[in-house]
């Protein structure tokens, strides 16, 4: 059984996101999705609202599960069984941060992560992207998977 964890702050889950889940289930037999903390965000939706909404736009796929965790992220893989880190790369910007990411994930747990090129049609939508347009109320439906 082949599993990968995708770690994220996810706040909120854009369809961005959910188009790697997607493609991710094309290469892995199941796909957590972990709702974890990054330590340099201060996070915006509460991690229950995080979690329902992650839960409600799979709830049909059997193939993934949503987990929220605290610490490392190579504990949250451990703990899931998972052999594999899921990550999708938007930018140069995105692949430097991705790689420390990576090297130090593989040096702490051996823990492999496969990194997917974002479609070109998505690499512009972030999480704060959105996030900025839900503050000044605009709408977001295009940005978001719908449920
Ligand atoms: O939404 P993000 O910013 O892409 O998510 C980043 C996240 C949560 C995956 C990252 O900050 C993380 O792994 N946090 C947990 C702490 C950890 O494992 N740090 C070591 C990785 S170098």
């Amino acid at each position: 059984m082949k599993r990968a964890l995708f770690p994220g702050s996810f706040d909120p889950f854009t369809i961005g996101h959910y188009d790697i889940v997607k493609r991710g289930l094309t290469l892995f037999d199941e796909v957590i999705i972990g709702i974890g903390h990054n330590a340099d965000k201060h996070s915006y939706l509460p991690i229950d609202e995080r979690m329902e909404r992650v839960k409600r736009i799979f709830a049909d796929e059997k193939k993934v599960r949503v987990v929220a965790y605290d610490g490392l992220t190579v504990d949250c893989a451990k703990k899931e069984q998972a052999q594999f880190i899921l990550r999708g790369v938007r930018s140069v910007q995105d692949y430097e941060y991705e790689r420390s990411m990576a090297d130090a994930n593989l040096q702490m747990s051996g823990i492999e992560t496969v990194l997917l090129y974002s479609k070109s049609e998505y690499a512009y939508i972030s999480s704060s992207l959105v996030r900025d347009l839900m503050r000044y109320n605009k709408d977001i439906s295009h940005l978001v998977p719908t449920v």
